[in-house]
Formats: structure tokens, C-alpha cells, sequence
């Protein structure tokens, strides 16, 4: 079977992570080489650009260099991890992807999509999320969970009213693409949003499969 690219997206605190592990095993368990990695970074130097990306500045950061940042994170991650799994058959599953820069530098800090969509092509060109999981919860729940993991980085500080624009966001896109994109209830309990998650993975499976 050809390998799959998948993106795991949502505002702070939805357990995409832990979610993301749910996936990884139960792909394994099919017998599917796997390998998990994050955005921004995934690699040492996109790393090193995610911590410039979240450390907080007493510097104004202008939305237009923290979308060309994360671009360029984007750019290596795609050169030097993403693409050459993809090419050896192993599946690649990423917490967040460019879904995640509509959604925040976009929704977020109000950039065009025409400029999203131009740089997405520049870097990425026809290379697109074969499913992407949008992990979907309320903002004040979300924040609750994410700021019970201690410090707030400097994207996290944002305003209630930001991360509702990025909620919004998503849920536009997961509703002009419902191809690709599967919206799960992440406000449930771990357990309830698993089983979710395995039905949505056990249709894909057989359509991938014929
Ligand atoms: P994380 O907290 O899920 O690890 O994500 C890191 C932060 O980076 C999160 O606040 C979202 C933000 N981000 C963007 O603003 N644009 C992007 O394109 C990506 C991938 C992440």
C-alpha cells in the first residue's frame, strides 16, 4: 500500500499528541512502518526555529516573519524528513502542518490565504495531508487543559478571542474539504474521543485498501 501522510491539528490543549500515539500503534499493529514527528521542527534545524518561533519576546514580532519562519521550518522538515519517508514506504504522521498556519497565521494573526496559499505552494507543491484529524474543542476548555502543562509559550499568551478565530478557522476548512479532513470532539473523555478516532481509522483503511 502506498505510504500516507497524516496531520493532526487543533487549538491548545486538544490532545492531539496523545492521539497521535493512539494512531502511530494502531498503524503499527497493521503491520505499517511509521514514523511520528511535529511542526514547527521535526528536525534538529526546524527545532531550533520552533524555539525562536515560541520563546517569548519582549520584541514585536510581525505575523509576516513568523509565517516565513514557519515556512522555512516547514521547508527543511518536508526536505529532510517527510518527503524521504514517503518515497521509502513508511507513513508519516505530523503533529500539525500547514492547516496549523491558515489556522493561526492566518485566522489567527489575520494574513491573506492568498499568501498562505502562495507559499504553501513554493514549498510544498503538490504535496498535501492524505487525512488530516482536526481535534476539535472549546476555547476555554482547550486553554484550561494547556495551561495545566505549566508555562504558556509566547503563541499560547494570545488573546481568548485569537484562539477563537483559529477554532473557527479550522472548522471552516474541515467543512470545505470533508475529504480530507475528519473533525473529532475532543471536549470528550480520552476514551470516547479513541473510539472515535479508530472508527474514522477503520474507514479510511478500507478505502485505502482498494
Ligand atoms: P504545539 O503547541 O501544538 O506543539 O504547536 C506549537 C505552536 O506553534 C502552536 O501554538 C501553534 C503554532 N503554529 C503556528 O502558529 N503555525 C504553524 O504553522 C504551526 C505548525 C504551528
Amino acid at each position: 500500500m502506498q505510504a500516507r501522510f497524516i496531520t493532526f491539528e487543533g487549538g491548545e490543549g486538544a490532545g492531539k499528541s496523545s492521539n497521535l500515539a493512539v494512531v502511530a500503534q494502531w498503524l503499527r499493529d497493521k503491520g505499517v512502518e511509521v514514523i511520528t514527528t511535529r511542526e514547527p521542527g521535526g528536525t534538529d534545524y526546524a527545532e531550533r526555529i520552533r524555539e525562536l518561533l515560541l520563546q517569548p519576546s519582549d520584541e514585536m514580532i510581525s505575523a509576516d516573519t513568523e509565517l516565513l519562519l514557519v515556512f522555512a521550518a516547514r521547508a527543511q522538515h518536508m526536505a529532510e524528513k517527510i518527503l524521504p519517508a514517503l518515497a521509502r514506504g513508511c507513513w508519516v504522521l505530523s503533529d500539525r502542518f500547514t492547516d496549523a498556519t491558515y489556522a493561526y497565521q492566518g485566522g489567527g494573526r489575520g494574513l491573506s490565504v492568498e499568501k498562505i496559499a502562495q507559499l504553501e505552494q513554493l514549498v510544498q507543491g503538490k504535496v498535501r495531508p492524505d487525512l488530516t484529524l482536526l481535534f476539535d474543542i472549546p476555547v476555554s476548555l482547550g486553554m484550561e487543559r494547556a495551561g495545566k502543562r505549566g508555562a504558556l509559550d509566547r503563541i499560547e499568551q494570545e488573546s481568548m478571542t485569537f484562539f477563537e478565530r483559529i477554532r473557527q478557522c479550522y472548522l471552516d476548512r474541515a467543512a470545505a474539504e470533508p475529504a480530507r479532513m475528519a473533525v473529532l470532539d475532543a471536549s470528550r473523555t480520552l476514551d470516547a474521543v479513541q473510539t472515535q478516532l479508530v472508527e474514522c481509522l477503520e474507514q479510511r483503511w478500507e478505502q485505502w485498501n482498494v
